[in-house]
């Protein structure tokens, strides 16, 4: 079976063609417009400008995979979205094109929660498929502890209560004055600067729930800057900041981790979301699970940040269990993976 997945969720417009034919399954296409040049002037994504570049790029992409694959549209047995959540302009050009693709084909649709597509992608090249795990995201909107029983089976343990990580480092690199999106500016500058020099505050850490909270952190950070400010020695510490930044999410992230796992008795640990490209958390997540015997599976980076092919590896796994959306069904732009329902 081959299945054709669109991802226009945010500012990335994805196309991936996976056929089911062997475990795991192959990837014939993948294929990414990215608009990061575009949003980089703005400092941030503007809804708008990703909305009208989807509506430019969205056939010229379906055709790119599809000669890519080799395959006709007409070769295609099941078509799939990303439903939710995101923007919404965004989430209608991929949805309502990948819909209307399965209708003129009278193919079926399957409409996906762009958070699952995350949560499943550290399987996507494992033959045994996804098993019983601890899922860990972390990504630009969201930063979650998921206790994944089976596909379509999610108990969520906790999740930031106010900024997620990638936003988290997103907003600090703009105020360390670096270009969209701060996430791997920070890891760079980070690399040449000392971890330990200053102590900034890992919130939620000692209390008894899994939940982050990374506003605080982001205060302090300003709060540090404006001082740094007055002497004029920004510039100069700039490495030692974000590395300190840096530690602090990592450590926080790590330790809610590592005792959600002892906690469910889970043994692995995946973990996905665009931050898991950072690699101060791989290594730190990495150390972590190995002291505790705890499988570690972390998402390849080309399958962290937003694409298509883990819309497409999450709707095959639904697809084989009975799963299909109403082409009336519309998208979510809040959809939560709560509603997710077995
Ligand atoms: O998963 P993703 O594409 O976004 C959402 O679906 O929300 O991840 C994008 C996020 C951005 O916030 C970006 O700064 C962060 O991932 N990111 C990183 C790194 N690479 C990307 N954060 C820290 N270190 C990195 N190397
Ligand atoms: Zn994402």
């Amino acid at each position: 079976m081959k299945l054709l997945a669109i991802e226009s969720s945010c500012d990335e417009t994805a196309v991936a063609i996976l056929d089911d034919a062997t475990s795991p399954p192959a990837i014939l296409a993948s294929e990414i417009s990215s608009q990061i040049e575009l949003h980089r002037h703005y400092g941030g994504v503007v809804p708008e400008v990703a909305s009208r570049n989807h509506t430019l790029n969205i056939r010229p992409i379906i055709d790119l995979a599809l000669t890519n694959a080799q395959l006709s549209i007409r070769e295609i047995d099941v078509f799939a979205a990303t439903s939710g959540p995101g923007l919404s302009s965004s989430l209608l050009i991929g949805n309502t094109a990948a819909k209307a693709l399965a209708l003129a084909a009278r193919k079926p649709f399957l409409g996906i929660n762009h958070m699952e597509g995350h949560l499943l992608s550290p399987f996507i090249d494992c033959p045994a498929g996804v098993v019983p795990h601890l899922g860990l995201i972390v990504s630009g909107g969201h930063t979650m502890l998921v206790k994944v029983n089976t596909v379509a089976d999610y108990e969520i343990l906790g999740k930031t209560r106010d900024d997620a990580a990638g936003e988290a480092f997103d907003k600090v690199g703009k105020m360390l004055g670096l270009p969209y999106p701060g996430g791997p500016e920070i890891e760079k500058i980070a690399k040449t600067g000392d971890s330990k020099k200053y102590n900034f505050p890992k919130a939620l850490l000692h209390e008894h729930h899994f939940d982050f909270s990374f506003s605080g952190l982001k205060t302090s950070v300003l709060y540090t800057l404006q001082k740094l400010a007055e002497t004029n020695e920004v510039a100069s510490e700039l490495p030692d900041i974000a590395a300190s930044f840096q530690k602090a999410v990592v450590d926080s992230l790590v330790i809610k981790t590592i005792r959600a796992a002892k906690e469910t008795g889970l043994k692995t640990v995946a973990v996905s979301g665009g931050v898991i490209c950072n690699q101060a958390l791989r290594d730190a997540l990495q150390a972590a699970c190995d002291k505790r015997n705890l499988e570690l599976k972390l998402c390849q980076p080309s399958f962290s940040t937003d694409n298509a092919v883990m819309i497409g590896f999450t709707a095959l796994q639904r697809f084989r269990l009975g799963y299909s959306s109403a082409l009336d069904e519309a998208v979510n732009p809040n959809l939560s993976l709560a509603d997710t329902k077995p």
